[in-house]
């Protein structure tokens, strides 16, 4: 069964994706952070994005894995372990434009649908839902007002990275933010929008566990509504 969770900066999406998929013992697959590997090595690389065939070259090349050590999710890029280094602003400042370009979502698509064969799993991102697996059984959208995912993502960013955001505000996360909404949702390809077999959640108001248990709510009316329909 795959289990698709789609949505903006600071629904929660990580924290239910993983909770959900320990509770249900599924793989746990954030493409997000795919992106932002991929983002790290290319400008780690100094690949010029406007030169198709270097991108092609460096395409080809890639190499990202995921180790799992205690639960937690470490990222290498090249055998360099970048967990952190992919959620420093640099990053997050550059992944908006390289996730736009079709090379790269090509790429990227091909290794998430790889990674979908014969397992259970869940599938956090942008497309999930829409267009990397438009057959899932269970596609989750995940909303909620720009303030709350603004002080959300404010309280995260003090806590991993407390040296560099000594003079942060939550006023300029939530510019960023609803910049960075702007610029997921009206992006030519696979903009960030509902499928329209979606679970819809406002999360504004709720917390993990309640998502969860919302999202087991809705598996089990799917299960349901398959049983009784064979
Ligand atoms: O979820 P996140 O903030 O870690 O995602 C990083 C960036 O990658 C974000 O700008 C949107 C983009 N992204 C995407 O275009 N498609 C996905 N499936 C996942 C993320």
């Amino acid at each position: 069964m795959i289990i698709t969770i789609d949505g903006a900066v600071g629904t929660g999406k990580s924290s239910v994706a993983k909770a959900l998929a320990r509770d249900l013992g599924f793989i746990y697959v954030d493409t997000g952070a795919m992106y932002r590997c991929i983002t790290y090595a290319i400008l780690k690389h100094h690949i010029d994005i406007n030169d198709s065939a270097a991108l092609t070259e460096f395409l080809k090349n890639f190499q990202y894995s995921v180790k799992i050590k205690l639960g937690e999710r470490f990222y290498f890029v090249e055998n360099e372990d970048v967990t952190l280094k992919i959620r420093s602003a640099e990053i997050t400042n550059a992944v908006s434009k390289i996730s736009a370009l079709p090379a790269v979502r090509e790429n990227l698509v091909a290794l998430q649908r790889r990674a979908a064969v014969g397992v259970n799993g869940i599938f956090e991102g942008r497309d999930m839902g829409t267009v990397v697996f438009p057959d899932a059984q269970l596609k989750i959208f995940l909303t909620g007002s720009p303030e709350v995912r603004a002080a959300r993502r404010f309280k995260e960013l003090r806590e991993k990275f407390p040296e560099d955001t000594e003079n942060l505000t939550v006023e300029e996360v939530l510019k960023d933010i609803n910049a960075r909404d702007d610029s997921d949702s009206t992006r030519a390809i696979s903009p960030l929008k509902q499928a329209s077999d979606c679970c819809v959640v406002d999360t504004s108001n709720l917390t993990i566990d309640d998502v969860v248990l919302k999202i087991l709510e809705f598996k089990d009316t799917i299960r349901a509504r398959q049983a009784t329909s064979h």
